[in-house]
């Protein structure tokens, strides 16, 4: 895929690993549009990359996708990478929370970590179809693999979206369409949403990961592990219990 070329939504790029994604796709000479919540961080962002275009948009919010895609078809008039990077992971254990705080907490995850990825692929499908290339990027972790006692429900909708990528891939495939369906599988990576959590000696730059992701999908790769996920994922193949107990209590 070139780079240098591309209409580009990323998910959640006014910070942590969309941002650098958006960053490193605006010098590459792409055009970017990114979307997340809060107002005043897509302002920041688009001072700190020139030419980033950015929306307000909060995905699991009734109507909020519909609105994006809308944005996307009339301002950006197309779109050949479509990058699925927001996400939220929520701390909590079933057996000591209120069940109606978890179902508010279920929702919530599953809506922006799950439902929206598949919405958008479904929404801007047709977009993507009309460009001689094109993809839909979504973002996973080792946790899709095994997951972290602490965040159940983000370990599940990273495994969807896993599995998700994998059938759509071969839905795309059957289809004969020009859109590919690529899985980014990340390790820890120095962002907002682990700020206090994890080893910081084991964490990535998010400029690393998005050099490495940009690396894969310049030379068409359907699946990216970046960093430590690429040994991790061969521990998992070869030994599953070990790979299981070195995630389980991160
Ligand atoms: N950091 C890691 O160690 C790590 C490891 C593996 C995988 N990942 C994956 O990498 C991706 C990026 O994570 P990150 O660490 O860069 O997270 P982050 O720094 O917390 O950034 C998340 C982005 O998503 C946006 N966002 C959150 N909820 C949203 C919503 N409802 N609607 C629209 N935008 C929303 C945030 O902006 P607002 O707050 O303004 O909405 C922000 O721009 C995620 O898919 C994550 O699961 C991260």
């Amino acid at each position: 895929m070139n780079l240098a070329r591309q209409t580009v939504l990323v998910t959640g790029g006014s910070s942590g690993i969309g941002l650098a994604l958006a960053r490193a796709l605006r010098e590459r000479g792409s055009r970017v549009l990114v979307c997340g919540r809060d107002e005043a961080k897509l302002v920041e962002a688009a001072g700190l990359v020139p030419g980033l275009e950015t929306v307000r948009c909060v995905l699991g919010e009734e109507g909020d996708v519909d609105a994006l895609v809308e944005v996307v078809r009339t301002r950006l008039g197309g779109l050949s990478l479509l990058v699925n990077n927001a996400a939220v992971q929520l701390n909590y254990t079933f057996p000591n929370t209120d069940s109606e705080v978890a179902v508010t907490n279920i929702k919530q995850e599953v809506d922006i970590n799950l439902s929206a990825p598949i919405r958008l692929t479904a929404q801007l499908l047709p977009l993507l179809a009309e460009q001689p290339e094109s993809a839909v990027v979504n973002l996973t972790s080792g946790l899709a693999l095994a997951p972290k006692k602490s965040a159940a429900v983000y370990c599940a909708s990273k495994a969807g979206l896993r599995t998700f990528t994998k059938a759509l891939r071969y839905q795309l495939e059957e289809a004969k369409l020009n859109v590919r369906a690529v899985e980014v599988m990340l390790p820890l990576v120095d962002t907002p949403m682990t700020q206090g959590r994890g080893n910081p000696r084991l964490k990535l730059s998010p400029e690393r990961v998005a050099r490495e992701v940009l690396a894969g999908l310049a030379a068409d790769r359907i699946e990216i592990r970046v960093g430590g996920a690429k040994a991790f994922g061969w521990l998992y193949r070869l030994a599953p219990g070990l790979a299981e107990r070195l995630l389980r209590n991160t």
